[in-house]
């Protein structure tokens, strides 16, 4: 890969060797702790699906709009690295020291839009995917955000709407979230 593609590597490289997961396959297919669950598959599903969507997006208005413009090497850098941050908050030793006793650090201390910036930044990656880390969950309502951390953001979410109506998702966990939301039955004679 070329653009930032070492970077992003040596980022997940960085945020791996500080958790207690050995790989990326290892982190559930999760969009939070037990919230947005896949039935099956792992984090690895959901970070090409966002890269794949967000670079259909610019794609898309770039062929019928070709007066804008947006740094798709930000997007492909942004999307495979917007959940960083999520083997410092899925670890299970952090979310158990987190759980018997709040009152320390909190619970969790950092959610992981917020630890993804800080990876980034760490391993030398630009200011704007370390944006794209923050801005695109919860902590994004709070801050403007860039084109491209804005075109992430809504790979993100489609990804994980469309996930839910498809019935990719456990409806235990999908408590709360996307009211509008019926999903469909799996077909399991297609099941991997
Ligand atoms: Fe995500």
């Amino acid at each position: 890969m070329i653009g930032y593609g070492s970077k992003v590597i040596e980022g997940w490289a960085y945020a791996i060797a500080g958790s207690s997961f050995q790989r990326i396959r290892d982190l559930p297919g999760e969009g939070n702790p037990n919230v947005l669950v896949l039935r099956r598959g792992d984090q690895t599903e959901h970070l090409r699906g966002v890269a794949k969507l967000a670079m259909k997006i610019v794609d898309v208005f770039a062929d019928a709009f070709p007066e804008t413009s947006v740094n798709r090497d930000i997007v492909l850098a942004g999307a495979l690295c917007h959940d960083i941050g999520k083997p410092f908050e899925f670890d299970l030793i952090n979310r158990e020291r987190w759980a018997n006793d709040p009152s320390q650090a909190g619970e969790p201390a950092l959610r992981h839009s917020v630890y993804g910036a800080h990876v980034c930044l760490t391993v030398g990656l630009p200011e704007e995917i370390a944006h794209i880390a923050l801005g695109h969950s919860l902590e994004g309502q709070h801050i403007g955000l860039s084109t491209e951390c804005y075109i992430v953001r809504h790979a993100d979410h489609t990804w994980w709407h469309v996930a839910g109506a498809l019935g990719l998702l456990k409806p235990v966990s999908l408590s709360g979230v996307g009211t509008m939301m019926r999903p469909r039955t799996l077909d399991d004679t297609h099941q991997k």
